[in-house]
């Protein structure tokens, strides 16, 4: 399934400030931030509702509410960003988390935490990491989610790329890929490109 694109000018223009070499990691951080809350607006476009009927000081109303409990999953450490802009826009969702680190020499993730709410298998389930490269994290990420009850997921990430696409779409079929744009491809170490380097080193100021 390809992924779906959210083209906006406010994402397209927020998303050419982050990628910029130029950018300070305060200003980065603060543009991850508002992308992901920019972002859930559309990724959340698909949530089903149930009718929820309220009385306004004049009559009845024939409202919705959300069907299910929000639960956003941050892929540590660069994806904690987008989980702070996301939670502006949904303050009453649930925050897991799974850390995973490149092993530089395969490019392939290796988990070393993970913490879930205990309602998985009630919730919708948003997975977040601003880059999707290979596709590896994202597909062991979620893999490891729906071993543990998860069943209504979709992912986020702020850039793509053909590979990791391919990759996440071919694991995991059922799962919605919302981005901000789709990016060439990958470099020989694994980078989008152009991308936005390391989003966790941007970030972080890791990288100085
Ligand atoms: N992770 C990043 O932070 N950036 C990339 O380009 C690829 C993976």
């Amino acid at each position: 399934m390809p992924a779906i694109l959210i083209d906006h000018p406010l994402v397209r223009a927020k998303l050419t400030r982050i990628r910029d070499e130029r950018t300070p990691p305060d200003e980065f951080r603060r543009g991850v931030s508002e992308l992901a809350a920019l972002m859930a607006f559309e990724a959340t476009r698909t949530l089903e509702t149930i009718p929820a009927e309220v009385r306004t000081p004049v009559a009845p109303f024939p409202g919705a509410a959300l069907a299910r409990p929000i639960i956003l999953v941050p892929i540590l450490r660069a994806g904690l960003g987008m989980a702070d802009g996301m939670c502006k826009v949904l303050p009453e969702a649930s925050v897991g988390h799974i850390g995973l680190f490149r092993d530089e020499m395969t490019h392939r993730p290796q988990k070393y935490y993970s913490n879930f709410p205990s309602h998985l298998a009630s919730a919708d389930v948003f997975v977040l990491d601003p880059m999707l490269a290979t596709g590896w994290s994202a597909t062991e990420a979620i893999a490891l989610l729906k071993t543990h009850g998860a069943s209504r997921i979709r992912f986020i990430c702020l850039v793509g790329c053909p590979e990791g696409v391919a990759q996440l779409s071919a694991a995991h079929p059922d799962v919605l890929i919302h981005a901000a744009a789709i990016d060439d491809g990958l470099n020989e170490r694994a980078y989008i490109v152009p991308g936005l380097g390391d989003a966790g080193d941007r970030y972080f100021g890791t990288f100085l």
